[in-house]
């Protein structure tokens, strides 16, 4: 039996395992998906523990995700030295490799809707999830545009992501008037019925992907929703980044339709 998991303290709340164990289950693998909630200073006795248990992949969570960037066994992949976080551990190979996947779990979910990674994006948040936001969108050709609250924040990570710029967050209603994509990567809309970004700024030729996934259905949503525009909840973000680290680990492409379903059952 393979076992994978996630290291994150608290991780009580994770929907990881359901929607992991629902793409074994589909594939027939024999295979576990549990949680690990060590204290916050014991992360490297953790990866040792893991290895030495025969854990095969672990996904990395708050506080973890620069501890595991940081360990000199783990050799991060090009994009999460980027990224500057790690929230995938493969276990696999000779060495413990690290990986972010959230950046796919944001690409991923746009083209999942059939959107073209193309044009103009506005990255709004510049947090851990705009980060990978931005690198995700620029990578794929993407020009893009990242507004934050902390004005500063957004010219900070503007300045490390290709092609992109740094603007304060009231430039978004003039950001958006050409743009095609935009992500929501700030906490703006977690169980409560607000948006960072005004409705009147958002237009039908735009696609809009928020992060936030409790609700699953946000204020920015239902106003993207009320002009034509595409709309991504954020649960698709969630399903794509753990569809990534479920085929790096198991080498299979990933049942995506049973794994939604778990996730979306349990949100
Ligand atoms: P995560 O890792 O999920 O991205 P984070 O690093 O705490 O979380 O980042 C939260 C993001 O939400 C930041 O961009 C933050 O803006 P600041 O950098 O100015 O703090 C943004 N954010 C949080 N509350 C906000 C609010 N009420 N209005 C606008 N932006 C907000």
């Amino acid at each position: 039996m393979q076992v994978y998991g996630l290291l994150g303290n608290p991780v009580g709340h994770s929907l990881s395992p359901p929607m992991h164990e629902a793409g074994y289950r589909e594939l027939g693998l024999d295979a576990r998906y549990v949680t690990f909630e060590p204290a916050p200073d014991d992360f490297d006795d953790a990866v040792a523990g893991a290895r030495a248990l025969g854990v095969r992949g672990l996904n990395v969570t708050i506080p973890f995700k620069g501890d595991a960037l940081a360990h000199p066994d783990v050799e991060a992949d090009a994009l999460a030295e980027r990224i500057g976080a790690v929230n995938t551990l493969d276990f696999g190979g000779e060495h413990v490799t690290g990986h972010n996947t959230d950046a796919a779990g944001v690409t991923r979910a746009f083209e999942h809707h059939g959107v073209d990674l193309a044009g103009a994006g506005v990255v709004v948040g510049a947090g851990g999830a705009g980060r990978a936001a931005a690198f995700a969108l620029a990578d794929a050709g993407v020009d893009v545009a990242i507004a934050n609250r902390t004005e500063s924040k957004a010219v900070d990570l503007a300045a490390d992501v290709p092609r992109a710029s740094g603007h304060p967050l009231d430039a978004v209603p003039d950001l958006l008037a050409d743009a095609d994509l935009l992500v929501n990567a700030t906490s703006v809309g977690m169980e409560e019925d607000a948006s960072p970004v005004p409705a009147d700024a958002l237009h039908a030729d735009l696609a809009v992907l928020d992060a936030v996934y409790t609700p699953v259905e946000t204020r920015l949503l239902r106003d993207a929703a009320a002009v034509g525009a595409t709309t991504v909840d954020g649960a698709w973000m969630l399903l794509f980044q753990g569809v990534e680290a479920f085929e790096r680990w198991t080498g299979e492409t990933a049942p995506v339709d049973a794994m939604n379903g778990a996730l979306r059952a349990e949100l």
